[in-house]
């Protein structure tokens, strides 16, 4: 399988990327900001199939023909793609600047979905996009105070799945999204510091990589809650 998985520098990503890299079959292209931690990533796996781009996403994709070229040099079709980069940057929604929510929407909606657009000639028929989202942003669900910006662009991103989905479907292109309980992990931790989440990165990574490998058979256009607490 060629995975392409975001935000794999640290974190649920990171732990997705070691997970799916076991299997010596499948072949992993990871992207993130920080190059020197994708670096060291690539080089821990057994079968040597991680390679990675160092880019934002936010940056790279505005005009993304150079992030494709780089793409197209690791895979010239893709089996997967989970979408899991994101940001939080907790604070009551008054005291967000222009920047942060900017940074945020961008982040956890506008890139996902312009990499799905930009990788679009890529996917083939039985290809599975992932998107990662939140309970947060999962419809009915409790909300929390200094999460508003950070929840509605993954309840966009949950709705954005669903309508792909819908859109693509004589295509044979499936599109999921997981809308992900609290993992123990630097972004949980430096929102909240002193919480214990009950799940820690690999185990939510575990369920990650199975149901981006298999989900696909038993869902389409689906916006599951992964989660046992609340938060
Ligand atoms: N942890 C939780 O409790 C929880 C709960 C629900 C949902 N989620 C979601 O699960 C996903 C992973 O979360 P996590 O807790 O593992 O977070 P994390 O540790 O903060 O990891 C986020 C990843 O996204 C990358 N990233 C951020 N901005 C980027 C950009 N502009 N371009 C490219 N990469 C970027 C970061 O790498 P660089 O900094 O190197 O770019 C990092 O690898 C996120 O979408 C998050 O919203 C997490």
């Amino acid at each position: 399988m060629n995975i392409i998985i975001t935000g794999a520098s640290r974190g649920i990503g990171r732990e997705t990327a070691i997970s799916l890299a076991a299997q010596r079959n499948n072949r992993i292209l990871v992207v993130s900001r920080t190059e020197s931690l994708l670096q060291k990533l690539s080089r821990e796996t057994e079968f040597n199939n991680i390679s990675y781009i160092a880019t934002d996403l936010n940056e790279s994709l505005r005009s993304p023909e150079g992030f494709l070229e780089q793409v197209d040099s690791h895979f010239k079709k893709i089996d997967i793609l989970i979408n899991n980069a994101g940001i939080l940057i907790y604070k009551p929604f008054t005291d967000l600047n222009y920047s942060e929510i900017r940074l945020m929407t961008e982040t956890n909606f506008m890139s996902p979905m312009l990499l799905i657009k930009a990788l679009f000639s890529s996917f083939h028929r039985g290809s599975h996009i992932v998107n990662i989202s939140s309970m947060g942003g999962f419809q009915g669900s409790s909300r929390y105070p200094g999460m508003s910006v950070y929840s509605a662009g993954k309840a966009a991103l949950a709705n954005l799945t669903e309508s792909l989905a819908s859109e693509y479907e004589k295509e044979g292109i499936f599109f999921n999204c997981l809308a992900l309980g609290a993992v123990q992990t630097e972004m949980l931790k430096e929102a909240f510091p002193g919480y214990r989440a009950p799940l820690k990165a690999g185990e939510m990574a575990g369920f990650i990589s199975w149901f981006a490998l298999e989900g696909n058979k038993l869902f389409n256009g689906k916006v599951l809650p992964v989660s046992v607490s609340n938060p």
